[in-house]
């Protein structure tokens, strides 16, 4: 099965991240029910991967907390933005809890990106270069102020390929302390 790691955003921030969207030319927005904040992307796991590692996902202890957005952005850069995001204030507890996932998906032996975690939540991939509608998007400042969100749990999703796109299914939730 493919698997990733996430947070889910309440309806209502989906509702309001969802009306972000703009005319860009080949960009492909989200679809605002996969709205979400990738932890760890996992890949395609076996059975017995997978129960390993919910074992220990299911011993993190860390606290709860909340998250805060931030201003939009971009990866890898302006100029050659492949994926627009809106981006989260400096959160300690999330960078904890990205940290003690990522100990133990390496422990299963399961391959993790190099780069360090960077909270963000994907909004659009391009597939077109830049132009000046990515660049209206990127400087243009959030009219809404966005509500802060309580994070109390972290979810395993399955991620079934398409050809209508990604369906993300929840399979298991953990709570925080
Ligand atoms: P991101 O877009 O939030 O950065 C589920 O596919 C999620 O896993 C995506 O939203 C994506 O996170 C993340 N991901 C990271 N690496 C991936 C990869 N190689 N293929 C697909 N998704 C990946």
């Amino acid at each position: 099965m493919r698997l990733f790691l996430a947070i889910e955003l309440p309806e209502e921030v989906k509702r309001i991240l969802w009306r972000l969207q703009c005319d860009i030319p080949g960009a492909r927005w989200v679809e605002r029910e996969q709205l979400h904040l990738t932890l760890s992307f996992l890949g395609e796991l076996e059975e017995t991967a997978t129960q390993s590692l919910t074992a220990l996902l299911s011993g993190i202890r860390t606290p709860g907390f909340e998250i805060r957005f931030a201003g939009t952005g971009c990866f890898p850069n302006r100029r050659q933005p492949r994926v627009l995001w809106i981006g989260l204030e400096p959160e300690p507890q999330l960078n904890r809890l990205a940290a003690q996932i990522r100990k133990a998906v390496l422990s299963c032996d399961i391959h993790q990106e190099e780069r360090p975690f960077s909270a963000h939540i994907t909004l659009a991939r391009l597939k077109l270069p830049a132009c000046s509608e990515v660049a209206a998007f990127l400087d243009q400042a959030l009219k809404q102020k966005l509500p802060t969100v309580p994070v109390r749990e972290f979810i395993l999703f399955q991620s079934r390929l398409t050809p209508q796109g990604a369906i993300h299914t929840p399979l298991k939730r953990f709570q925080l302390a």
